[in-house]
């Protein structure tokens, strides 16, 4: 396990159209991770088709990107111990109806095509959607700038 793992966090257009952001930010920050990035963004095709590069031959591809392409997004980066599969934890599994409640999609979803957010499923997935969306110096150091006065 990684202190300093990163994982990609995404709320989708359903999810900031029904002002969920500040809610699923608070889950993160509750829960002990680090928020070292964070745009709000109207994704174009081109970025969503790469984000979503291994779903490309998935009959539901289109719609998906229909979905995600509807709307701003929230993009997120968060950081700490096992960062990757306790988002995906807290997330839920894809399908909400399948999710358990005290999830995001458990409590907050109930349609596959329509499930709030997105998250990171492997480090390596996190690493190249990170570099995706986001410019190196978009992404904050906090062994930097952590200053200790704050959690005195
Ligand atoms: P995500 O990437 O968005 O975090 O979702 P995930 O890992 O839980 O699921 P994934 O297999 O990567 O699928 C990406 C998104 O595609 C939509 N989807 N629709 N059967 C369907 O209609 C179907 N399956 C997947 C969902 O929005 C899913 O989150
Ligand atoms: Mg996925």
């Amino acid at each position: 396990m990684n202190n300093q793992e990163r994982t990609f966090i995404m709320v989708k257009p359903d999810g900031v159209q029904r002002r969920l952001v500040g809610k699923i930010i608070q889950r993160f920050e509750d829960r002990g991770f680090k928020l070292v990035a964070l745009k709000f963004v109207a994704p174009d095709q081109g970025l969503l088709t790469q984000h979503y590069a291994d779903l490309k031959e998935r009959p539901f591809f289109p719609s998906l990107l229909k979905y995600v392409s509807s709307g701003p997004v929230a993009a997120m980066v968060w950081e700490g111990k096992d960062a990757v599969k306790t988002g995906r934890v807290m997330l839920g599994e894809t399908n909400p109806l399948a999710s358990k409640p005290g999830t995001i999609r458990g409590d907050f979803a109930i349609d596959v095509g329509r499930n709030v957010i997105h998250g990171s499923d492997s480090v390596d997935s996190a690493n190249r959607e990170i570099s995706l969306w986001f410019q190196p110096q978009e992404l904050v150091n906090w062994n930097t700038n952590d200053h200790g006065w704050v959690y005195e």
